[in-house]
């Protein structure tokens, strides 16, 4: 077990879509210890979903390493590579990426059905409905199970997006401009919430945004410019 949930050493990635590639990261490291909330704070088009999604498997750096717990990513074979971006990690994502045709429960189960293999499932099934029902309840949308996507306002919609990205206990949250689809109020809300999912749980949160102000919430504030990161 490491007391790092994250540690990232000379991250690059470079985009290569016409003529002039484009470097956007430019050898990035930070750490994170286990329990902290940290913020990465750069403007629009900065590279920080970029960066979130190598750290959150969702995508491969060229060069540079990355430690999840301990676990040295770059050298995982694909199925436990899978295994991890669905278990270990949670991702909520600025414009929610919720299952329109899915209720709110169904859209919230998503990620423990890919984490599962048939045998059990049925059992398991159970289990994970009264979990995802008690998160739901938590995150004040006991009344929406059986609602979709656009029966709920922006709020309420990434209450489920966080709701989805918890459902399997992850150590590790990345939230990749949560509040940026919403109102300065209802924003408010949601970092209030992962604020006391982090205080509460000892999760692990890294998130990324465009606005300083929000960063305020943050243990630490880290600066991403230039394609390299500052405290
Ligand atoms: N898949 C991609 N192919 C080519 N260019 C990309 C790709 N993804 C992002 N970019 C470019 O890389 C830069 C950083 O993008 P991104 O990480 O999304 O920034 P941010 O999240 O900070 O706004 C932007 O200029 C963007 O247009
Ligand atoms: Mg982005």
């Amino acid at each position: 077990m490491s007391e790092l949930a994250v540690n990232a050493t000379d991250l690059h990635k470079t985009y290569s879509m016409g003529k002039v590639p484009l470097h956007v990261l430019r050898g990035v490291s930070f750490s994170v210890k286990k329990g902290e909330f940290v913020c990465i704070v750069g403007a629009s088009g900065s590279g920080k979903s970029t960066l979130l999604h190598l750290v959150g498997l969702v995508d491969k750096a060229d060069k540079g390493r990355i430690f999840l717990d301990g676990t040295d990513i770059g050298k995982l074979p694909n199925r436990r590579r899978n295994r991890m971006r669905c278990g270990e990690v949670g991702f909520v994502f600025q414009f929610y990426h919720l299952l329109p045709e899915l209720t709110v429960m169904e859209n919230t189960l998503l990620p423990s059905m890919v984490d599962s293999s048939a045998v059990g499932w049925v059992g398991r099934r159970r289990h994970r409905r009264t979990q995802a029902a008690k998160l739901l309840e938590r995150l004040g949308l006991g009344e929406r199970l059986k609602h979709r996507p656009k029966e709920l306002s922006g709020g309420e919609r990434q209450r489920v997006a966080i709701a989805r990205a918890m459902i399997n206990s992850p150590g590790l949250l990345l939230a990749d401009e949560p509040t940026g689809n919403l109102d300065s109020k209802t924003g408010g809300r949601i970092l209030d919430l992962l604020r006391r999912f982090n205080q509460e749980t000892g999760q692990t949160i890294v998130m990324v945004t465009h606005d300083s102000a929000l960063a305020s919430q943050a243990d630490r504030v880290l600066h991403l410019l230039d394609g390299r990161l500052n405290g």
